[in-house]
């Protein structure tokens, strides 16, 4: 299963991703993770990435085009992937087509979370992520036994540094202005799974499901 998943930022990619690479035995390849790693660990890229992430822009096309080309030549990715976040411009979009082309082989589908930018800003105000094993939570809508505390490994929960009002204000209409064009690019390619991200995960989640039960190209769901 080579899947693709796309929305504003905030709109649920992570959330949904964590279920859909368990089902389809996949790995989860998230731009925007291996940047933050990259940021940690003080790597070269994540230094030049930090100074784009920070504003809430694009990081450019190349550092990101190369980013995902290795990442395609791990083993894991080989059978199938989910990516998050990326592609998140047309360049890109064009560089994963014929990525996939050299390797002989396609997409099966770009799901898109539509979420609008009200539900969007509250969301990503409120999200807090565990320092120690990257779980989600949401002050209000997934909040976490003890407060800062992770249920799942006892870490701290800390607030992205992009998660600030402006900055979620620019990664908005960076989004509208980059990546929503992306959407029309699926749909005409026949690839557009479009689900409604408003509801509580465990509905989004169901309606993902779904769509991926009725895949054209996979007759099976995730079997290969
Ligand atoms: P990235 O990390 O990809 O951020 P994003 O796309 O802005 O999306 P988020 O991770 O913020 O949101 P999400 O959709 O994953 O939502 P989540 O599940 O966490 O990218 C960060 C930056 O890196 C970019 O701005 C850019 O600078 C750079 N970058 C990355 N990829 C790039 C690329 N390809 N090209 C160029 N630059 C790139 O959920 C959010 C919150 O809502 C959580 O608190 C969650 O608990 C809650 N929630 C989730 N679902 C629901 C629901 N259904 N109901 C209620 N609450 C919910
Ligand atoms: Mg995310």
């Amino acid at each position: 299963m080579r899947l693709v998943l796309l929305g504003p930022p905030g709109a649920g990619k992570g959330t949904q991703a964590a279920h859909v690479v368990e089902r389809c035995s996949i790995p989860h390849i998230s731009t925007g993770d291996m940047l933050r790693e990259a940021i940690k660990n003080n790597e070269p890229i994540g230094l030049e990435a930090k100074r784009y992430i920070d504003k809430g822009e694009l990081v450019p096309d190349d550092v990101i085009i190369r980013l995902v080309k290795e990442r395609f030549g791990k083993d894991d990715a080989r059978k199938g992937f989910l990516l998050d976040g990326f592609p998140r411009t047309l360049a890109q979009a064009k560089a994963l087509t014929k990525l996939l082309d050299q390797l002989g082989t396609r997409l099966d589908a770009t799901i898109y979370i539509n979420v609008p930018d009200d539900v969007v800003v509250e969301r990503l105000s409120g999200r807090r992520i565990c320092r120690s094993c990257g779980a989600n939570y949401h002050v209000k809508y997934l909040p976490p036994k003890k407060q800062g505390v992770c249920d799942k490994c006892g870490g701290e929960l800390y607030q992205r540094p992009d998660d600030q009002a402006e900055t979620i204000k620019n990664r908005l209409a960076v989004f509208h202005r980059q990546t929503a064009d992306l959407i029309d690019y699926y749909r005409e390619l026949g690839l557009l799974a479009e689900v409604p991200g408003e509801l509580p995960p465990k509905d989004v989640q169901a309606s993902i499901d779904a769509r991926l039960d009725s895949l054209p190209s996979r007759p099976g769901g995730c079997a290969d």
